[in-house]
Parts: C-alpha cells; structure tokens; sequence
C-alpha cells in the first residue's frame, strides 16, 4: 500500500473513493490536460470506474507504490498527485514516476519536491535500479522538473494513447511530436546525492 508520507511542503495520501470530485477538477482545466490528451476534460465516468479504481488498486498489490494524492500542508489544499510503481512490459526494478498538479499550484516548486521525494524512496526504500518517466517534447513544465531531479533524456518515441492509462485519450488521437524518455539509474543517484551532502 502507497504508505503516506510527508516532505517539507506537501503530505501525500493513498487515494479513496471519495476524490472522485477532486480528479475531476483537476483534470478539467484544458491547461493541465494540454500535453496529455489536448486539453480534452476526463469524463466523470471514466474517472470514478476507470482511473481511480486502477489508483486505488495498487492499496491492496503493493508495497510503498502506487498513486498518492498530494496537499499543500499550510493550507491542507489537495494540489494533485504523483505516482511510482512499476510498469507492464519492463523490469520490475525499474518505476515510472509521474505527476499532475492543479494550475493554482505551477511553479512552485512542488512537483520538483514530491518527485526528489519519490526517486530518493525508490532507490532507498525499494530496491529499484532505475527510475524513469516520460514527458510530451514540448512539456518544458514536465522536462524541467525532470531535469532538476537528476535525470537524463535516454530516448525519443511516438506514444500512444496505451502509453497513458492515467489519461483519457480519445482512441483516435494523433500525437504529433514525439515523448522523451528520461532515466535516473541508482548509481547515478548516488553520485549526485554524494556530492550534494559534502561539506563545502
Ligand atoms: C508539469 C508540472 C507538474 C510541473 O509542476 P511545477 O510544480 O510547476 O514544477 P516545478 O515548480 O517543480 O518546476 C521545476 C522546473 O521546471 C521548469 N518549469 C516549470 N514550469 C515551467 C513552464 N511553464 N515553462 C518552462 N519551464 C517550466 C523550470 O525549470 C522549473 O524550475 P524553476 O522554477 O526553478 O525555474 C505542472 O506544470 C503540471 O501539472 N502540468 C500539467 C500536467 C502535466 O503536464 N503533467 C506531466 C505529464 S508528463
């Protein structure tokens, strides 16, 4: 079960059935959905008896992974989420990390908090030997944040709407530029964790 946990700004939460209205206000600003499917809003629906149940069914499978609702702890605002867990097809040592926060809260420094917080469970707490996520070429938001984290483009693909479980994506939607992959390796994360903690 994703445990909860806190960082200096953010307390982070296992999901429950009663954030069906949170995620629907979420993702019903075309600027927060804008790189992920267009700006199109997630039907409720597809959010009480698709996402939030795949959500909350990482409570029963799996340990410290999962999806996390995430608040702001000055002001107990629920600001959106993050997720790390593994992913079908790929070695289970190695976690997608993601995130999806309300406008209100951009560019303060919070998707940046909660990531730096995930990766360092990941490599701490886990096991894992690598994290990895994925941003739109054009998501400078979702690069930035992956770049002030410590991780590295590996790779340039096409998605598809399968790429995206946690996103409504009509089935005939093009994407017209390409994904970056970008990967931390546990060794990597070390270094950089190393050097951080040294004394001047
Ligand atoms: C992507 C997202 C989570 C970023 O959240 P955030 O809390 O604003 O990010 P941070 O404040 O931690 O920003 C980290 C860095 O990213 C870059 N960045 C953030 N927003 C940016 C923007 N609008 N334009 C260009 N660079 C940006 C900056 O380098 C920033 O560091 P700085 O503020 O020190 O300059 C947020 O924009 C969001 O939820 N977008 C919609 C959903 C989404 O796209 N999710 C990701 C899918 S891959």
């Amino acid at each position: 079960m994703p445990s909860p946990f806190e960082t200096e700004r953010l307390a982070l939460r296992p999901f429950s059935k009663a954030d069906v209205d949170k995620l629907c206000e979420l993702d019903s600003d075309p600027d927060v959905m804008r790189f992920l499917n267009g700006g199109v809003a997630t039907p409720r629906e597809v959010i009480r008896t698709r996402i939030l149940p795949w959500f909350m069914s990482f409570d029963r499978d799996c340990a410290g992974l999962g999806f996390w609702a995430a608040h702001e702890k000055a002001s107990g605002d629920f600001i959106g989420w993050f997720e790390l867990h593994p992913e079908e097809g790929r070695d289970p040592d190695e976690l997608a990390l993601g995130y999806r926060l309300r406008r209100k809260f951009w560019r303060k420094g919070y998707a940046t908090e909660g990531s730096r917080a995930l990766i360092g469970r990941a490599f701490r707490e886990l096991g894992a030997r690598r994290v990895f996520a994925a941003a739109y070429s054009e998501n400078l938001a979702s690069r930035g944040v992956l770049e002030k984290c410590g991780m590295r483009a590996a790779r340039t693909y096409r998605a598809i709407a399968d790429d995206m479980p946690a996103t409504y994506v009509a089935s005939d939607a093009v994407f017209p530029s390409d994904d970056i992959e970008y990967v931390l390796d546990r060794g990597d994360w070390a270094r950089a964790a190393a050097i951080a903690s040294r004394p001047d």
